[in-house]
């Protein structure tokens, strides 16, 4: 499924690269990545989100978003749900600053003040209270959710072991762990598309790799999430919400 990639062409990282160096606190077009799928795939991801968004978490909440990627789906999340607080992140520096250049396009149109700087927070680490994203200094925890959006199988198993176990730290009592992505279910792949997905990933790197949902929910249970509720989103994804008892 090729829905699932960020692919910069390179002269967009260089131009990210850059132009984060040179412009501080101004954003040139070019720093903003695009991946189309987000566009698509956007609507459907905000409607299973607000299916499991408790009311008040809607009204008042804080999220934290885990590989934000090109930030686009961190912009149409913090406009789709005013009332909450948005905290993008990602380990990648182009794709910080994509985010942080779509922010500024967020607070420029007048849109509310709801959408953070991205944090450098790369689910592997221990430390994920230490991620900062100067000179906002350091995450604010507890959250009311954890979303993370097609990462678990463009990174290697240990990505989804520190995502669980991190969301596990950061969030409050019954608040919630967000999944959206390709899974196999039962240990088979739902579709011959994300099986021919799941070959290319694995091509590009052996660690990669669509992940068994039942997999991910035991990592889940053993971090002291209930079972996963799981919605069929297009394109054979799975939108997963596993609740922290
Ligand atoms: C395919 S993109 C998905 C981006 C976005 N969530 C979306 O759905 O469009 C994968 C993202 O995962 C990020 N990523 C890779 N390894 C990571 C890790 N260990 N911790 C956090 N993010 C990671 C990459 O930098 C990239 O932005």
């Amino acid at each position: 499924m090729s829905d699932n990639s960020i692919p910069p062409p390179e002269n967009a990282r260089e131009n990210a690269r850059e132009n984060s160096r040179e412009k501080s606190g101004d954003f040139s077009p070019e720093m903003r990545l695009h991946a189309p799928a987000t566009q698509r795939n956007r609507l459907p991801i905000a409607q299973a989100l607000a299916a499991w968004l408790p009311p008040e978490v809607q009204a008042g909440g804080r999220v934290l978003e885990v590989a934000s990627g090109t930030g686009e789906h961190a912009l149409y999340f913090a406009a789709s749900f005013p009332g909450m607080t948005w905290q993008p992140s990602d380990p990648e520096p182009v794709h910080r600053a994509s985010i942080a250049a779509y922010r500024a396009d967020h607070l420029e149109a007048g849109g509310r003040d709801n959408l953070a700087p991205p944090l450098d927070l790369d689910a592997t680490r221990e430390d994920w209270l230490g991620a900062t994203s100067p000179p906002d200094g350091p995450v604010d925890a507890p959250f009311d959710a954890v979303v993370c959006c097609n990462m678990i199988h463009i990174a290697p198993w240990a990505a989804a072991e520190g995502l669980v176990a991190g969301a596990a730290r950061v969030l409050k009592p019954g608040g919630g762990l967000f999944l959206y992505g390709p899974f196999k279910r039962g240990g088979a792949h739902t579709a011959p598309s994300n099986e021919a997905f799941d070959a290319s990933l694995r091509a590009q790197n052996p660690a990669w790799g669509v992940r068994d949902l039942e997999a991910v929910a035991e990592l889940a249970a053993r971090a002291g999430f209930a079972a996963p509720q799981v919605a069929e989103l297009p394109a054979n994804n799975l939108a997963v919400w596993f609740e922290k008892q």
